[in-house]
Order: structure tokens, then sequence, then C-alpha cells
């Protein structure tokens, strides 16, 4: 059997927390032949529902589950963590943009960032889901000098689904059947969803759509998604969201595949983004790593929005210089 690898989830009895613990638990992340053990991390005032969350994992009889540690204390939680999902931070309400959680949520990351350094393994993979999730990674990371900053990412893999799903629904071809979706920059109204290199059943995407649904529908549809669904269900999406993370995760675990994913990853120069922002790249996983697909052509148009999210990435950064 292998060895089990060490999952955090923070946030645990939260909505995204909930849904995510069953799915690694029965090995939907790390693969149904990887046990794990699950390091979850509330606040006090929670430990009473995390406790709840924990006897519900017992009564699943997982078979790939080693263990449960409920703590909430940062310091035990990551503990030689291998993976880290930090999740937990306040959802925004109707009306709200996700930036306005950035002085309530900022302040989390600092401090988890420092006990990632201290404690998790070294090789941990780091991915942020709590709003503002970009600017939140590159506090985390900002925070963890001895992680190599690769490893902190923020999640992008939601609007990449919420892309693939429009775009198949206006094909009319299964989301399986695209190919080459990208979401570029910022997890928020910014973010850039491009079908500049995508292929649906191997035609190129632009031909099969005009481009005034591109522009008009599609993109704000996409951008909007997280807004929509809290003024549907009246609370934010959380089983699309763990979902997400699962896909975020296990592709770069164990690979895409060949397959481009969205991934807000440290900017290392690539496409002209500057180094110092969490920005959402095209990326292939493989091999336990990721790297950003390069080489593509970039029109004016998505020079623009591409050039657009990253200021408002810049600008969050600045929000936020006494955290990092
Ligand atoms: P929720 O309110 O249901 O749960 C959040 C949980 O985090 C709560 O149980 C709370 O006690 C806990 N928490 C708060 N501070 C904590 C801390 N310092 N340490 C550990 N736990 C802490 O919220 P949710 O719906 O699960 O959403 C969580 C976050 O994920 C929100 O910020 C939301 O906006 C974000 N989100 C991001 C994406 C994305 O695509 N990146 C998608 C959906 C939601
Ligand atoms: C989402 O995209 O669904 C989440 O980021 C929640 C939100 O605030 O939109």
């Amino acid at each position: 059997m292998k060895k089990p690898l060490r999952v955090t989830i923070t946030g645990a009895a939260g909505q995204i927390g909930y849904a995510l613990a069953f799915r690694i638990a029965s090995g939907d992340m790390l693969g149904k032949d990887q046990p794990v053990i699950l390091q979850l991390l509330e606040i006090p005032p929670a430990m009473d529902a995390l406790k709840g969350v924990a006897m519900e994992l017992d009564d699943c009889a997982f078979p790939l589950l080693q263990d449960i540690i409920c703590t909430d204390d940062p310091n035990v939680g990551f503990k030689d963590s291998n993976v880290a999902l930090l999740v937990g931070a306040r959802p925004r309400g109707p009306g709200m943009e996700r930036k306005d959680l950035l002085e309530a949520n900022g302040k989390i990351f600092g401090p988890q960032g420092k006990a990632i350094n201290d404690h998790a393994s070294r090789d941990v993979k780091v991915l942020v889901v709590g709003n503002p999730a970009n600017t939140n990674a590159l506090i985390a990371q900002a925070n963890a000098p001895d992680i190599n900053p690769r490893q902190f990412t923020a999640m992008t893999r939601l609007d990449h689904n919420r892309a693939l799903a429009q775009l198949a629904g206006k094909t009319g071809q299964h989301h399986t059947a695209i190919k080459g979706m990208i979401i570029w920059g910022n997890h928020s109204a910014t973010q850039y969803p491009d079908i500049a290199h995508c292929t649906v059943d191997g035609k190129g995407a632009k031909d099969l759509v005009d481009e005034g649904w591109y522009k008009d529908d599609f993109i704000p549809t996409v951008q909007q998604r997280g807004a929509a669904i809290i003024k549907a269900r009246g609370a934010s999406s959380a089983a699309s969201a763990a979902s997400a993370a699962i896909d975020h995760i296990r592709d770069w675990h164990l690979g895409s595949n060949g397959e481009w994913v969205s991934m807000a990853v440290p900017s290392d120069g690539s496409y002209d983004i500057k180094e110092g922002v969490i920005y959402s790249f095209p990326v292939i996983c493989k091999d336990g790593d990721y790297e950003i697909v390069q080489g593509l052509d970039i029109d004016d148009f998505s020079r623009e929005r591409m050039d657009l999210t990253d200021k408002e990435l810049r600008e969050e950064r600045d929000g936020v210089k006494d955290l990092l």
C-alpha cells in the first residue's frame, strides 16, 4: 500500500469544505489507490460543527481514509501537509465584488503561510480557494519564504469549467469535445475567458460561434457566473467550487494528460505578465509539476483584456502591501 498523503483543508466545516472532504476521502483527488490523512482546520466557534463532519467521515468507512485530525491550530493543521487547500474565508454576499473581501480575509493568509512555511512538507502543493483567491495566495506565498514560490497557486479552474459549459451549450457539443480553453488573470469580474485557441470536436471555436455572442454573452456570463449563483442560491457556489479544487489538485498531482487547464500561478514574465502576481495561465501538468503553455499568438483584443486583469491584480497587491 502507498504511504498516506496528508491533505489539509481550512474552513473544513464550511460549505466548500463539507463538499470537499468526502470526495477527497473517497479518492477522487489523489487517486483510488492513494491513502489519505485529512487534517481539518477551523476556527474555535466552528469546532463543534467540524466534529460533526469528522463523525460523518467516520460513518462513511472510506477504505482510503487513514486518519482525521481536527484542529483550530494552524501549526497542527499544516504539519507535514502534502496538499493544502486554503478554503476558510468569508464568502461575498449579493452586490459585493470579491476584492471587497480583501480586508476581512487577507489577514487569514499571512499566518497560514507562515504555518505552512514552518510545518508543511517541503513539496506541499498549495491551492487557495478563499476569496480574493489570487491575492490571498500571494499573501500566503510571501509569508512562506522557505517554500518554493511556485507551489502557491489559486483557483480559476471553476471559471475554466464554467467556460467549457457555456461553449458546450452554445455549440451543442459535449464539454469533453472542447480543448484549449483558457482563463487569463484574476478570479474576478476582470478575468478573461479566451476561446481564441479553443477547438470543439477538432474545429476552431471562433469559427463556430459569432463574435457578438463571444464578446457580449460568453465573456460576461463566465465573468459574472459566481454572482449569478449567489443570486440564485442565496449562497456562493460550493459543490462546483469543491469539484474544481479537486480537478486542480488532481491534474497537478497526477497530470493533465497533455491537455491545457487554467491555474493561477506566480507570473514569470510569460506573455509579458511581469513577476509579482498570481495570474491564471493555460498550463499543462506532468510529473507532479505544471508548465505555462508557451508561444501562443495574442491579438490586440486579448492583449487589452489580459493587461486589464493584470492591472487589477497589481492594484489588489498594492492594497495589501503590509501583509506581504
Ligand atoms: P463558508 O462561510 O461556508 O465557510 C468558510 C469556513 O471557513 C467557515 O466554516 C469558517 O469558520 C472557516 N474559517 C474562517 N476563518 C478561518 C480561518 N482563519 N481558519 C480556518 N477556517 C476559517 O464559506 P464557503 O462557501 O465554504 O467559501 C469559502 C471561501 O471560498 C469564500 O471566500 C468564497 O468566496 C470562496 N470561493 C472561492 C471560489 C473560487 O473559485 N476561487 C469559489 C467559491 C467560493
Ligand atoms: C465563485 O466564483 O462562485 C466564487 O468565487 C464565489 C463568488 O463570490 O463569486
